[in-house]
């Protein structure tokens, strides 16, 4: 059968339909991204190139379903053809390595987490009600869904650290540290961002507030970071008292966690804790800042519903909600897609 190509019968878009099919299939693109890294086919491939049915031996699947998943990862991007019949990984498919430097394995297994999938499929309802519908699918909220399964709960808090690499280097160029003596790092989890910054400035000391469970897996980070004897790590919930003494507070994707009455509460929580002169930095993807990430904040607010009952805010609203503390909100600078709200405590 002869096949045309002939570029002039092709319409100059696609129809609507198909522009419609082609957004519906992200989420499948999504599943193949996800299954590949949480099979570790991206780590199965690390040695060298593989056939599919080499493939198939090592991760124990099946000679045909692997041949068709590697299609499929194939047309996604994450794998490419390589001599004699054998595949290998692409750039995209090598951040989906364990040991990669750019490694995202855990924010995509996170991402095709029954945990995560499962509650997304309630997006209707949380649209309708405008809150999240986690606790109605799996029977907590979402933060006590880790504790009793942990396992998630790892895929989760690694995928965060993978996450918080993209805001570190901003942050620590973004904030002139070298004025401060202490920093604290709020929800900081396993202090990923404050031992680059306590790397960098090597005068600061810092204190690491998080859930207990998930400070423990803390010390090896701040170790391996060198920084850990000038860390004091400070298990605990921000919703209580927090430990004062620090001149700034850094608080990272986490407010947009929260609506707006349990951010008020974590925001007094740490208005109460900061001195007058101390400084804040809500370091967050603002909304309304850069129409480039308007798409990638707008999904990210869907995802903070359904999830948490959580929300991106723009700037006027952290000015809102400083303001009724007693901060004032000084300037914001750009992290990417995310951006610093600087913030500075009046006396
Ligand atoms: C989305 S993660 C952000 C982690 C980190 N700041 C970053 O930028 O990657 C939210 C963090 O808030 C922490 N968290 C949740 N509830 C908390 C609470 N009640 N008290 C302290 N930390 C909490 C979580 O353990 C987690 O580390």
């Amino acid at each position: 059968m002869k096949i045309s190509d002939d570029a002039r019968t092709l319409p100059a878009r696609p129809p609507v339909s198909v522009q419609i099919l082609d957004l519906l299939m992200g989420s499948w693109r999504a599943g193949v991204v996800s299954t590949f890294a949480e099979l570790g086919v991206a780590d199965a491939f690390r040695a060298g190139s593989l056939t599919p049915t080499q493939l198939a031996f090592r991760l124990g699947l099946e000679r045909d379903i692997s041949d068709r998943f590697c299609r499929a990862a194939r047309a996604v991007g994450l794998i490419a053809e390589a001599p004699h019949g054998t595949l290998e990984l692409t750039e995209l498919g090598e951040a989906l390595a364990t040991e990669s430097a750019h490694s995202m394995r855990n924010f995509a297994r996170w991402s095709g987490s029954s945990a995560d999938r499962a509650t997304w499929a309630h997006l209707p309802t949380a649209v309708r009600t405008g809150r999240s519908p986690f606790a109605a699918v799996h029977g907590t909220g979402v933060w006590d869904f880790f504790d009793t399964h942990p396992d998630t709960g790892a895929v989760f808090n690694a995928a965060m650290t993978e996450l918080s690499r993209h805001v570190i280097r901003p942050v620590v160029q973004g904030i002139d540290f070298s004025r401060y003596k202490s920093v604290t790092d709020i929800g900081g989890g396993r202090g990923a961002l404050l031992s680059s910054v306590l790397r960098e400035f090597p005068h600061l000391n810092g204190v690491l507030v998080d859930q207990p469970d998930v400070l423990a897996r803390a010390p090896q980070v701040l170790q391996d970071a060198g920084v850990a004897e000038r860390v004091t790590l400070a298990p605990g919930s921000f919703f209580d008292e927090l430990p004062s003494g620090s001149d700034i507070f850094l608080i990272s994707n986490v407010l947009h966690d929260w609506d707006d009455s349990r951010t008020r509460a974590i925001l007094r929580n740490i208005a109460t804790a900061m001195r007058p002169g101390d400084d804040l930095a809500v370091i967050e993807a603002v909304v309304g800042v850069d129409a480039q990430f308007d798409e990638a904040i707008g999904l990210m607010d869907m995802d903070m519903l359904v999830l948490c009952d959580g929300k991106q805010r723009s700037l006027e609203d952290f000015r809102v909600l400083l303001a009724e503390l007693g901060i004032e909100v000084t300037g914001l600078s750009r992290a990417g897609l995310q951006s610093i709200v600087h913030g500075t405590k009046r006396p």
